[in-house]
């Protein structure tokens, strides 16, 4: 058992000092793009700006052929582009590295974190199993920052993929102060669950429940009755939701693979977002704007939330607005609403636009 005063001794002479609080920084689309395409490499200094995290992705959906080439080009990518990193600019730099047991795992860490780990914000870790993983990650990384002469340690974030990482979730949390969050990775943990949806996240119309009969008699069983589709992935974003809660770190939607279909996509980031997550990956920069609007609070939900706030004063007691009941428990309900929209509003001058317009406060309760 490792001693509590020691979680935040560095894991290597001469490594940074762990973080105590993981940074609130808006992140509300994590946008993908793969560092060996020449398209989409030459579009990242002009996204700067127009996105909370750009990613650059070295695990699956880039070719076994292409590992080097993406490694390489993200390290160029992060040393041209003088904009990119939360130290930098306005979009932080994120990478998803390969998997720990696959053959390119340890030099993208090793390259990545000696070349680029003083623009580097955050490293995704796929498939994370267990606290083992992290405890791997978390040593080498410590090496690997005391050797690159690193000042601030990086931020880690895991890729809930499998069952056994589902069973490990909050231990995996909890591993080291470096973790920084958890997304949910909906394809591969169909695939490991043995689930049997082919998509890429979302919804399933066979998962659903449906109406009861109107008499049990054979007609009534054979007639038309409302079904109620079912959300598939509620348990596991919401365990996942209070793993990383509880754990001070945050929670993550992942992939939408039917781009074409904006409003499905629309609605699995929405669920995702009422259920407590920051936010969501992007893999299409239609997606981005869908991120943003989701993971924004409404001008009514900020509206409401400040009304509600100014009129409970120092946050106690209970008062009655509009025929309903607000107490200290919904007080601080309406808080998360207005303290995010302030973070975001810092960011971002359009939803500052829209939430300054919202008119100030100036009526009281009532009974
Ligand atoms: C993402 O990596 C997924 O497997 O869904
Ligand atoms: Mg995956």
């Amino acid at each position: 058992m490792r001693s509590a005063k020691d979680f935040f001794r560095p894991l290597a002479v001469g490594a940074p000092d762990p973080l105590r609080e993981i940074p609130a920084r808006p992140s509300r689309a994590i946008h993908f793009f793969d560092p060996s395409n020449p398209k989409m490499a030459a579009k990242v200094p002009d996204m700067v700006g127009t996105v909370d995290v750009l990613l650059g992705n070295l695990e699956d959906a880039v070719k076994a052929e292409n590992k080097d080439a993406a490694r390489d080009g993200l390290v160029r990518i992060a040393k041209e582009t003088d904009t990119l990193g939360a130290r930098r600019g306005p979009t932080q730099l994120w990478t998803r590295v390969n998997a720990l047991d696959s053959p390119w795992g340890l030099d993208d860490l090793t390259t990545l974190v000696t070349e680029i780990g003083d623009v580097l914000d955050v490293i995704m870790v796929p498939k994370v199993e267990g606290a083992e993983d992290i405890h791997y990650v978390d040593r080498l990384l410590a090496q690997l920052e005391a050797k690159a002469g690193l000042d601030q340690p990086l931020m880690v974030h895991a890729i809930l993929e499998t069952a056994r990482g589902m069973v490990n979730v909050e231990e995996i949390c909890a591993a080291s102060p470096r973790m920084q969050g958890i997304s949910l990775g909906p394809a591969d943990m169909a695939a490991d669950r043995r689930m049997k949806t082919t998509r890429v996240g979302g919804g399933h119309p066979g998962y659903l429940v449906r109406q009861d009969p109107a008499d049990g008699s054979e007609e009534s069983i054979a007639a038309e009755r409302t079904t109620y589709q079912q959300d598939l992935w509620h348990y596991t974003i919401s365990r996942m939701v209070d793993a990383c809660v509880s754990n001070g770190i945050y929670p993550f939607y992942g992939p939408f693979g039917d781009i074409a279909d904006t409003v499905a996509c629309e609605d699995q980031f929405r669920n995702a977002y009422l259920l407590g997550c920051v936010g969501t990956w992007s893999l299409h920069p239609k997606q981005i704007a869908i991120a943003n609007k989701v993971f924004s609070p409404s001008v009514e939900d900020v509206t409401h939330a400040r009304r509600v706030v100014a009129a409970m004063g120092d946050g106690t007691g209970a008062v009655m607005l509009d025929g309903k009941m607000e107490d200290d428990a919904s007080c601080k309900q309406c808080l998360v609403m207005v303290q995010l929209a302030d973070q975001l509003a810092a960011v971002d001058p359009e939803l500052k636009k829209q939430y300054d317009a919202i008119e100030p406060v100036s009526e009281k309760a009532g009974a």
